[in-house]
């Protein structure tokens, strides 16, 4: 895949992306990462990229013409069409399901903004997605851009070795994931389940599956409401 994102503040994206996963799967070949700064493309002796919105009102308004060439100087020999992704808490909000779609694509290129809005028409006219990455308001699209970046390289089929798998993953089957242990035994005289301690995978992976649909049912009973649970995940549920 490649990822390229136009921001006007790139040393925001060099510690994330030259660390932990997002190095590995770019020394590994799964993804390149281009950062570009759209001030570059604003063809204004002060290299403006904003300016006051029509109409009036408080702050200022990203404008097109930066942001339409840089993708367009992007895309001007790309054979497949890209998604090219508007972080703005306007959009739809990112899902685990939005990541995965994303993982299958050749190409992204994402637009980040700073405190301003951005001109309609790059909403209009350039955009194929808009996400938002939860109902709050970011100072900036760059923390945003890394958010929906890192979850969607990390499903890149073969960026996560076996150990890492996504299998388990909160979301991956529509439920949170299930408490997990490592040694101690006992922490400070709190201890493991014995259940994780005997051995018996059949349990193990029944209590597991409980504990997913309590943690569900108590903390994100949205999701549950969605979810065509069995008689028997309904069954636990009551008891
Ligand atoms: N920019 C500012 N806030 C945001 C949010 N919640 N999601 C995506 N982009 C943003």
């Amino acid at each position: 895949m490649k990822v390229d994102v136009l921001t006007l503040f790139p040393d925001m994206f060099y510690g994330v992306i030259g660390s932990s996963m997002m190095k590995r799967a770019q020394d590994q070949g799964f993804v390149t990462i281009d950062i570009t700064n759209f001030r570059e493309f604003s063809q204004d002796r002060h290299h403006t990229v904003d300016d006051y919105p029509f109409g009036g009102g408080a702050g200022m308004v990203l404008k097109p013409d930066p942001i339409f060439r840089a993708v367009e100087s992007l895309t001007i020999d790309a054979t497949t069409k890209p998604r090219v992704i508007l972080l703005t808490p306007q959009g739809v909000p990112f899902t685990q399901e939005k990541a995965l779609e994303l993982a299958g694509e050749p190409r992204m290129i994402m637009i980040c903004g700073h405190y301003e809005g951005y001109d309609e028409r790059v909403r209009e006219h350039l955009v194929t997605d808009e996400i938002s990455i939860g109902d709050y308001v970011l100072t900036s699209g760059e923390l945003a851009a890394m958010v929906v970046m890192d979850a969607v390289v990390r499903l890149i089929p073969g960026v996560l070795g076996n150990e890492e798998s996504t299998d388990t993953d909160s979301f991956s089957h529509g439920l949170l994931e299930f408490p997990q242990y490592t040694r101690p035994r006992d922490f400070r005289g709190w201890c493991v389940p014995d259940i994780l301690l005997s051995g018996h995978h059949k349990n193990i992976a029944e209590w597991r599956h409980e504990q997913a649909l309590y943690r569900t049912y108590t903390r994100r009973p949205d999701m549950i409401e969605i979810l065509e649970l069995s008689l028997a995940d309904q069954q636990r549920i009551r008891k």
